[in-house]
């Protein structure tokens, strides 16, 4: 009898590629994919672990998917970052009722796990690392969309003192820039125009002489191929010859996600990220000076173990002096076995950390608003991703060249269609336009 399956994604893009993976994995096994929740014989949480609240959310989904569905059968799995950071501590806990657990590197044992669980009631698992899966052979089975995700490789050798990643995600490996190529040349065959290839840290990228520009050159290179994005580069070692590239090739989009975490060069020392302040200045000054118009967003965590409030002051100039596109802000959470939990204490109080996040907000506000008015009048063309749902007005929503949301009102349009508008209207967070 065909089985029922419902997956709900966490966190980074990383994960919902690895659910596109899970799913065409399991369609080839002859199950029905649902996205009804109440209707699925099981249903999988892919997790994230990279902060302390994602594992809550999770542990909270699990209870309710478990009481609801009382006495109906589900069998409930934990795959991703969670599974193996916690391993099988998550199926020996009796009051989390997760009958199965698989790790990044497991997606292919999915089906195995669960006729095992199915078939004795004994709780499955696989959580090995590998030093080579990377799922080449696997096409992702993909919703309908503007955008496509493609990981170009797994895992992360970096070790900042934070992060949990390398630990769950196992060491860095490179898919073959020819399997890159095909699933490039597939998507556009399926429609698809706009590509975003993802990976840890892309800058790694290297299949034996290929390296992270060269395999760009080659993305940019297959015809029907408007966009490609990227996520996310390592401030440490961006090669300038990347620069050069996005700077010439017209569908490379103006836009680099460049996680600053921290201004203070002590505070990044101690988090392994091996630049100084003044080295990422100087490599924005490039970025800025190369290709300009370019829009910089970036990831800051804040209360670092030992930060100083005059430490963080460092982070406020950089964020001042930078005026980021888009800053994402995070309260430092201490994650077991990382070389900082080992180490330091989490010393600085939650309500600290608090106003330290209210400042960068506050910081960041005008920015935005000002950033927006400078678009005021100029003419962008947008991808068209979705119906904007919010407010169910009818109105659309489509992306700029560097990844700004404009919205626009109600049409005959279609998701993937490019249209040009004016900007008409903006505030701190939102650009309407008029398409011209
Ligand atoms: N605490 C807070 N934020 C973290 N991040 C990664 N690990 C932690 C942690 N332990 C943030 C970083 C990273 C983003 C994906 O999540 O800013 O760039
Ligand atoms: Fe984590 Fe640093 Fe690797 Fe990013 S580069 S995944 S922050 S260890």
């Amino acid at each position: 009898m065909t089985k029922t399956v419902y997956i709900e994604t966490y966190g980074c893009q990383m994960n919902q590629y690895d659910s596109e993976l899970v799913k065409s994995i399991l369609i080839k096994e002859n199950y029905e994919i649902v996205t009804d929740e109440t209707l699925a014989d099981v249903v999988m949480l892919n997790t994230c672990t990279v902060r302390d609240n994602a594992d809550r959310k999770v542990m909270n989904r699990v209870h309710e998917i478990k009481n609801r569905r009382k006495p109906d059968p589900v069998l409930v799995g934990v795959l991703g970052c969670m599974a193996t950071n916690f391993k099988t501590k998550l199926l020996e806990n009796p009051s989390l009722r997760i009958d199965f657990i698989a790790g990044p590197d497991s997606y292919k044992e999915l089906p195995r796990l669960i006729d095992e669980v199915s078939t004795t009631g004994d709780k499955s698992f696989d959580v090995t690392l590998s030093e080579f899966e990377t799922y080449s052979d696997v096409d992702p089975s993909r919703e309908d969309g503007a955008n496509a995700w493609i990981a170009i490789m797994r895992g992360c050798n970096n070790f900042c003192t934070f992060c949990v990643v390398p630990y769950t995600r196992g060491r860095e490996r490179s898919r073959t820039p020819e399997s890159v190529i095909q699933e490039v040349k597939r998507l556009v065959a399926a429609g698809f125009s706009q590509v975003t290839l993802l990976g840890q840290n892309v800058n790694s990228y290297r299949h034996e002489t290929t390296d992270f520009t060269e395999l760009m050159a080659m993305v940019s290179d297959v015809p029907g191929v408007r966009r490609i994005r990227f996520t996310s580069p390592h401030p440490k070692d961006f090669p300038k010859k990347l620069l050069n590239l996005m700077a010439e090739r017209p569908n490379i989009c103006n836009q680099i996600h460049l996680p600053l975490q921290a201004g203070n060069t002590r505070v990044l020392d101690a988090m392994n990220r091996t630049y100084a302040k003044e080295e990422f200045l100087a490599l924005v000054d490039d970025i800025r000076a190369t290709i300009p118009g370019v829009a910089l967003s970036t990831d800051i965590i804040v209360g670092f173990p030992t930060e100083t409030a005059e430490e963080f002051e460092d982070t406020m100039d950089v964020v001042r002096r930078v005026r980021f596109d888009a800053a994402y802000m995070f309260k430092y959470s201490e994650r077991p076995n990382t070389l900082a939990a080992r180490r330091l204490k989490d010393d600085i109080p939650e309500d600290e950390k608090t106003r330290r996040i209210v400042q960068l907000v506050d910081t960041q506000r005008p920015i935005y608003f000002e950033k927006n008015k400078e678009l005021l009048g100029t003419i962008q063309e947008i991808l068209i991703d979705s119906e904007s749902t919010k407010k169910n007005t009818g109105e659309f929503q489509g992306r700029t060249d560097c990844n700004r949301v404009v919205i626009i009102p109600p049409g005959d349009y279609r998701q993937g269609d490019y249209i040009s508008v004016k900007i008409t209207d903006v505030t701190v967070s939102v650009l309407k336009g008029m398409p011209v």
